[in-house]
């Protein structure tokens, strides 16, 4: 959701904005723009609409627009369409201020009403130049520091912001603020660095400081100063990134999906390591000690898009192994739907970002009640993380393509591990059980090697279904779960209208729209609930319905009924999902490839969701 980036130094700025933006671009592709200042100069804004390589042209790599302090932006459209004229940077009339900014300012229009009568006037559709204009209007009016203006703007300011702000009169200088939207602050060699995350100045240092809700920052080439809502100054500690470069890049993938989706065996297993101590689980880094497992007795699981999913696999696991009552929910809703929470419950919020405005929203609501509260995250200092009681990391590194593969197959693996851990503290598992479900994971990633090897195959079938209008999964249980994914990853990436339905519940409405060559995706790894949803299939199939089945291998009578099958290892029926989900997300990318899409940045999506 719009990628910021910043730098001051003694260098080329717009060269490493440029850079910095190439790998943030995941977070919004539909403009973006440079404002780079050359000493006391004038500073230059040049912004074009479309991919960053159109901005990269039209400045000739940045070296059209020299100058050693500078902002870069690239955006997803909230307020105003996609244009060269709502790109940021923005500027005051004077071009006294300039600023970048990632997020929503909610109350924009009675903001934008004062500055009007105030006399100001307005080029471009956003709630940034709004921002921008309180903040000139401030600057103006008590004719104090950058400091001063900007915490007046703040106060006056409701909902999310990265911001970052350059002064006329204050050259080699970078001003930034933040609340809700992400953004860290680089410290190189007399050069610093701002960016929405850390992909985008990992190639020029790993020192960042993380600055929190409502705090700013005066950024320097040689130092970087923090203040409060009070402008008064407050230190920070300053921490060191402990992943590689090469871990954002493609590595040789044609796309960042494909490199994340091989790279799933080896964080699922990085994640299960993490907590796995001579053959036992050991929580103690994630401060879960035994005796808040004991007297939790129900949990919430609360997340947005494929996380949710996460969610309804994970429901199904714990019942049944933990046996307490769990409720998945949206955090879209639950912020909203002033839940009643169990005292003693516990809610868990699952989000690979961290930054999910909904979910963070959703943990402030819980802890505002009073409720504990455990982050399932994949970014390290994210606001998720920092603000959740306690933080079980999931460790699938940075993921870059926008739609998850790596972080939710790692967040799956975290949910099991809590499962085991909780029934074996509640007794509800024996120790045989517990050493045979660990075995269990341990086997998890070879398998998923193993499925991966056989991509030729979905590859095939995918690109005999690029023209599919619709597409529907059904399954039951566990399965089902597994559908909601299968069926986002069809529709994020390849456009294809699809669909997730409880096999059951088909024929309560949804069959209807089952006709001739109708795709029908039937998960079945379920032991028990395999009849059933072959029944379900040959109802679909009788009204004229393509089939393919996801089964376990073993299960071959499904070719008296399936069209095309793919076979997965079995593994315990708890943890299938991890096995089954792989497919589905070849499925998605290939007819994505087959149709000439562009499967890392799919239109109208953003990784990072920072606005509700
Ligand atoms: C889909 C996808 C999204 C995210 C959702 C939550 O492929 O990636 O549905 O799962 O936006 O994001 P996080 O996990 O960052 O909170």
């Amino acid at each position: 959701m719009c990628g910021i980036v910043g730098y001051v130094g003694s260098q080329q700025a717009a060269p490493i904005l440029l850079d910095g933006l190439s790998k943030l671009e995941y977070r919004g592709y539909d403009s973006a723009g440079l404002a780079v200042r050359n000493g006391t100069e004038e500073t230059e804004v040049i912004k074009a609409k479309g991919r960053l390589k159109v901005l990269f042209e039209k400045t000739n790599g940045g070296a059209a627009v020299p100058g050693t302090c500078g902002i870069g932006h690239t955006r997803w459209a909230t307020h105003g369409e996609p244009s060269e004229n709502n790109a940021h940077p923005h500027m005051s009339d004077d071009g006294n201020v300039v600023a970048v900014h990632n997020g929503i300012i909610e109350n924009y229009q009675e903001l934008k009403n004062k500055l009007l009568r105030k006399g100001y006037t307005f080029y471009s559709e956003t709630d940034t130049e709004v921002a921008v204009k309180l903040i000139d209007y401030y600057y103006k009016k008590y004719e104090g520091t950058p400091v001063d203006a900007i915490n007046h703007s703040l106060v006056r300011i409701r909902g999310s912001y990265a911001l970052a702000v350059m002064f006329k009169d204050y050259p080699e200088e970078i001003y930034v603020a933040r609340k809700d939207s992400p953004m860290i602050l680089g410290v190189g060699d007399g050069e610093s660095f701002i960016a929405s995350d850390v992909p985008a100045i990992l190639k020029y240092t790993r020192n960042v400081y993380y600055i929190g809700n409502l705090e700013m920052a005066k950024v320097s080439k040689e130092e970087i100063t923090f203040y409060n809502l009070d402008g008064e100054e407050i230190q920070k500690e300053m921490k060191t990134i402990e992943w590689d470069a090469e871990a954002a890049e493609k590595a040789g993938y044609e796309h960042f999906m494909m490199k994340e989706i091989h790279e799933q065996p080896r964080a699922v297993k990085d994640t299960l390591n993490s907590v796995l101590k001579d053959g036992k689980f050991d929580l103690t880094d994630i401060g879960l000690a035994e005796e808040d497992i004991r007297r939790t007795s129900q949990i919430y699981i609360v997340a947005c898009g494929s996380a949710y999913h996460v969610g309804v696999v994970a429901q199904y696991v714990i019942e049944d192994l933990v046996k307490i009552p769990v409720r998945v929910e949206l955090a879209s809703e639950f912020r909203y739907r002033k839940p009643i929470l169990d005292p003693n419950g516990l809610v868990i919020i699952i989000s690979q970002s961290g930054e999910t405005a909904d979910s963070l929203a959703a943990l402030r609501e819980t802890k505002a009640q009073g409720i504990r509260t455990l982050g399932i995250v994949n970014v390290v200092g994210s606001s998720i993380a920092r603000e959740a009681d306690k933080v079980f990391y999931t460790l699938a590194g940075p993921e870059i393509s926008v739609a998850t593969t790596k972080a939710y197959s790692t967040q799956l693996m975290a949910s099991y591990i809590l499962a085991i851990e909780f029934a074996k503290v509640k007794n509800t598992i024996t120790e045989e059980q517990y050493e045979n479900y660990i075995a269990e994971l341990q086997a998890i990633p070879e398998k998923i090697e193993k499925i991966i090897e056989d991509k030729e195959r979905i590859q095939w079938f995918a690109a005999k279904q690029a023209n599919a209008k619709d597409a529907f999964f059904v399954g039951r249980g566990i399965d089902y779960a597994i559908c909601m994914e299968g069926s986002l990853k069809m529709k994020e990436i390849s456009y294809v209208h699809s669909e997730a339905y409880a096999a059951g519940e088909l024929k309560h409405g949804t069959i209807s729209l089952i006709e001739d060559g109708t795709l029908v995706i039937g998960v079945l790894t379920q032991p028990e609930l395999y009849e059933k949803t072959i029944s379900n299939m040959v109802e679909c199939k009788s009204r004229g319905a393509y089939l393919m089945g996801l089964t376990t291998y073993g299960n071959y009578s499904i070719e008296d009924t399936a069209d095309f099958v793919v076979y997965i290892p079995k593994t315990d029926e708890h943890f299938e999902a991890s096995l089954a989900v792989i497919p589905l997300q070849l499925m998605g990318y290939y007819v994505s490839v087959a149709k000439g899409l562009d499967v890392d940045k799919p239109r109208n999506l953003a990784k990072s969701v920072t606005v509700e």
